[in-house]
């Protein structure tokens, strides 16, 4: 018998080689330089402080990964670079680069621990008992760079998540959790009816206000402090969740759910964007490391759409329906009768 192509098993064992060379480069500031002008290595070396020799191979690293083009000596950020990686781009994944190398990087070497004990391990890597946003506000430039993460991610997917399903006949949104605000301002970009609350912890709400006002939609888009398990939440015909219920298990997803369901009308609904896994647990691929990352940084999980439909019902939604967009998020609505 022929033996199996070992491919699988050689790309995996070199899969975060790539990611680490995209990580170093992007903290030592090179697609930022980059991006003012094209330079030798030699002249970054000089510049940024670093080693010549050593940065030469990074920056080769760079250039056969396609994040940077290489031409006589000197190196320029390919269009991938200068629109993902350049921290000034207004597309920039600058913020979940960051966020993966700080945290996340060293957050999966706890793996194993993770999956021995079901915890995540934000004490283990960094020291930090308690809640698990404790973690990821655990200083200002790591909430900034897990905030921006999320909103680079959001600008990517929610303009999908808000199409996915005729939101035409709702008047007011309130986005849980809302983060940076990308899904509220998608929303109302889509809907010239609706008008939406950002609703967050105070420290987030004032980075949602910065970018509700670059949006140009801040006499539809507010903001509103709180923490939505505690207390009654505002009142709204539509409410949404993105990436929230992932962060939690089923006991704190039911209390969430049925805090909104009380403050919806008839006919309200919820939508919730989040990666739906298939129905046998396996795949997309996608859902499945990030169910894993979940395990690592919070109390939650990826689930199916029946597992959503479950929690969904039992907090008394009736209609669910879960749509694939074809994008990093997909999208469930549910109604309350
Ligand atoms: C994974 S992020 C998702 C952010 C945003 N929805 C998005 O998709 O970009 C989780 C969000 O929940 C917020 N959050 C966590 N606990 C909260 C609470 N108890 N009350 C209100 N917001 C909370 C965090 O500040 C953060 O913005």
């Amino acid at each position: 018998m022929p033996l199996p192509d070992p491919k699988p098993v050689l790309d995996l064992i070199e899969a975060f080689r790539h990611s680490k060379t995209m990580f170093t480069a992007e903290a030592l500031g090179i697609f930022d330089r980059l991006h003012e002008r094209a330079s030798s290595a030699a002249e970054l070396a000089a510049e940024l402080r670093l080693h010549a020799g050593a940065l030469e191979r990074l920056l080769d690293g760079c250039a056969a990964l396609g994040l940077l083009r290489k031409e006589s000596g000197i190196y320029r950020n390919e269009p991938v670079a200068e629109h993902y990686l350049y921290s000034e781009s207004p597309d920039t994944l600058s913020g979940y680069v960051r966020y993966s190398d700080e945290a996340l990087f060293r957050m999966w070497s706890n793996l194993g621990d993770a999956v021995r004990e079901g915890a995540p391990r934000w004490h283990q890597t960094f020291g930090i008992a308690g809640a698990i946003f404790g973690g990821f506000y655990r200083s200002n430039d790591a909430m900034r760079n897990f905030l921006r993460g999320m909103h680079g991610f959001g600008m990517l997917t929610s303009p999908h998540v808000v199409a996915a399903f005729d939101l035409s006949r709702f008047r007011s949104m309130v986005d849980l959790g809302g983060g940076t605000g990308h899904l509220a301002i998608a929303a109302c970009q889509r809907y010239p009816q609706l008008r939406a609350a950002v609703f967050d912890l105070p420290r987030v709400t004032a980075m949602a206000r910065e970018n509700i006002a670059h949006s140009g939609l801040a006499d539809r888009v507010t903001t509103r402090d709180g923490d939505f398990f505690a207390g009654e939440l505002p009142e709204a015909d539509l409410f949404a969740v993105g990436r929230i219920l992932h962060d939690w298990d089923d006991e704190s997803v039911g209390v969430l759910l049925r805090a909104v369901i009380r403050r919806l009308p008839p006919g309200g609904a919820i939508l919730i964007a989040e990666k739906l896994l298939n129905e046998d647990g396996v795949g997309p691929l996608a859902a499945n490391m990030q169910s894993l990352n979940m395990l690592v940084v919070t109390e939650g999980r990826e689930r199916s759409l029946s597992q959503y439909g479950q929690l969904l019902r039992a907090a008394g939604f009736t209609e669910v329906a879960g749509k694939r967009t074809g994008v990093a998020l997909d999208a469930i609505l549910a109604v309350k009768a």
